[in-house]
C-alpha cells in the first residue's frame, strides 16, 4: 500500500520481478525447480554436474560428443597460476570465504578475457571459474594446514577432483556422487542474494570477476549460504537427538530460528532437500553416525507447527550433515556453495549483458529537511 507520501516500498524486493529469464523456473507454492525447463529431480538423479554446466551455460543438454569436449577443456582449466597460490598463502589464516573471493578476485589479473565483456568471453571466463574455483578451495585448506596443495588429476570428474585435491586421495564412487548432486543442486537459484548482487554489479557494465567476487560476498551470510554451517554448528550443540526438541523449543520460544528453514521464496518444501535427507541418512549409517540425522529428524519434527506459516526445510538443512560426514571442515561448507553457484552467476550476469540496464533503486527519505549549516568554528 502507498503511503502518505503516495510511495510504495518494496522492502527487500520482496515480490518483485527485476526481469523476465529463460534460466530458472522456481514455484515457491509447490516447490517445483526447473533449469532451463529441466526439472531438478531428473538433474539430480540422471546427470552430472558437467552436463548442468553445458546446460545452464551453453543453452542445451549436450550429446556426449559435445560433453566429452566440454569436459576436456573444464580439466584443462583447473590449474590455478602461482601467484595466486601464493596469494592464498598470504592469507590463509582468513575464512575459506574471504580467501576465495580474494584469490577470485586476483584470477582476473591472469584472465586473457579480463576486459572483454562479450557475451561469449563472459561464458569462456565463468567456466574458467569454475574449472579453478575447487583448486583454490582445495589449495587453501591443505595449506592452512601445513600440506603441499595436489595438483588437480585430469582422470577425475569436477566432483571427485575436488575432494581428491581436498584430501589427497581418490575419492569412492558414492563421495563422487554425493559432491557431484550437492553441486547440482546448488547451481542456480532465479534471483536469490548473491545472483541478484552479481546483476547489479554487470548491470554497470562492469566484468564477470567483479560480479563473482560481489556474489561471493552476499552469499557469505547466515541468511544465504550460511545456513549449512550453522545448522552443523546447531546439531554439534545439540550432541544427541534426546536433547533436540527442548533446544529447537528453547530456541524458538526466545525468537530464534531453525537454521535451515524457510525461504522467500518457497512456502512448500524447498525439492532441493529431499535429494540430500535420504542422503545424509545413508551417510550417516555408512560411517556408524547416525545421530546426525536423527538431531535433524528431530528438529525437523519440532518444526512442524511452522509448516502452516511456509516454513518448510531448505537445501541447507542437510547440506551439513553430508559435507561434515565427508570430512570437510565446517567453515569451508558455505565455500562449496559458491563452486556449484558459479555457473548460476555467470548465468545471471550473460543475462544482464543480454539486455542491459543499469539497476538502481529508489528509497524514500524520511531525515530531517532545509537545515542551516553551522560553520565548524560557530558549532558548540
Ligand atoms: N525458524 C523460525 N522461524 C522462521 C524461520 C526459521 N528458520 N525463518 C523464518 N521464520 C519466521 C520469521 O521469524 C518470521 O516470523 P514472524 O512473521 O512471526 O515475524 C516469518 O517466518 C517470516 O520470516 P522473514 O525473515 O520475514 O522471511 P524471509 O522471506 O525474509 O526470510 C530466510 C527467508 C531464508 C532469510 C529465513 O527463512 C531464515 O532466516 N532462515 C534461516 C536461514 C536459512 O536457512 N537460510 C538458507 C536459505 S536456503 C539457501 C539459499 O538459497 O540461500
Amino acid at each position: 500500500m502507498p503511503d502518505a507520501s503516495g510511495i510504495e516500498l518494496k522492502r527487500g524486493l520482496s515480490g518483485v520481478y527485476l526481469d523476465r529469464t529463460e534460466s530458472c523456473f522456481i514455484d515457491g507454492e509447490v516447490g517445483k525447480l526447473l533449469y532451463r525447463g529441466y526439472n531438478i529431480h531428473d538433474l539430480a538423479e540422471k546427470s552430472s554436474f558437467e552436463e548442468v554446466v553445458h546446460l545452464l551455460l551453453k543453452e542445451t543438454l549436450p550429446n556426449s560428443d559435445e560433453l566429452n569436449t566440454f569436459d576436456r577443456e573444464l580439466r584443462h582449466d583447473r590449474t590455478i597460476p602461482a601467484p595466486v597460490l601464493e596469494i592464498i598463502s598470504q592469507v590463509k589464516d582468513a575464512h575459506p570465504m574471504d580467501v576465495l573471493r580474494t584469490a577470485i578476485s586476483a584470477l582476473a589479473a591472469f584472465d586473457p578475457d579480463v576486459r572483454d565483456n562479450s557475451i561469449e568471453a563472459t561464458i569462456r571466463k565463468g567456466l574458467r571459474l569454475t574449472a579453478k574455483a575447487p583448486t583454490i578451495v582445495a589449495a587453501h585448506d591443505r595449506i592452512r594446514k601445513g600440506l603441499e596443495p595436489v595438483e588437480p588429476n585430469p582422470n577425475l570428474t569436477h566432483a571427485g577432483n575436488f575432494l581428491y585435491m581436498l584430501f589427497g586421495k581418490e575419492p569412492t564412487e558414492e563421495e563422487t556422487k554425493l559432491m557431484d548432486v550437492d553441486f547440482i543442486l546448488h547451481a542456480e537459484h532465479g534471483a536469490n542474494a548473491s545472483a541478484f548482487t552479481a546483476r547489479v554489479v554487470a548491470s554497470t557494465n562492469s566484468d564477470l570477476h567483479s560480479a563473482v567476487v560481489a556474489g561471493v560476498g552476499a552469499l557469505k551470510g547466515p541468511a544465504h549460504g550460511g545456513a549449512a554451517e550453522e545448522v552443523m554448528t546447531m546439531s554439534e550443540e545439540i550432541g544427541s537427538p534426546e536433547n533436540a526438541d527442548e533446544y529447537a523449543r528453547n530456541l524458538l520460544d526466545n525468537g530464534g530460528r531453525v537454521m535451515g528453514f524457510g525461504h522467500r521464496v518457497y512456502k512448500a518444501e524447498d525439492p532441493r532437500a529431499g535429494h540430500l535427507r535420504d542422503r545424509s541418512q545413508k551417510l550417516g549409517d555408512a560411517k556408524g553416525q547416525p545421530q546426525w540425522f536423527e538431531i535433524l529428524s528431530h528438529l525437523q519434527e519440532a518444526m512442524k507447527p511452522y509448516q502452516a506459516k511456509g516454513i518448510h526445510v531448505n537445501v541447507d538443512f542437510f547440506a551439513g550433515s553430508i559435507y561434515y560426514l565427508l570430512d570437510i571442515p565446517d567453515d569451508t561448507f558455505i565455500s562449496i556453495f559458491a563452486l556449484g553457484r558459479i555457473p548460476g552467476w555467470t548465468l545471471n550476469v550473460v543475462e544482464q549483458y543480454s539486455r542491459n540496464m543499469l539497476i538502481r533503486p529508489l528509497m524514500e527519505y524520511t531525515g530531517p529537511m532545509d537545515l542551516e549549516y553551522v560553520p565548524l568554528s560557530e558549532r558548540g
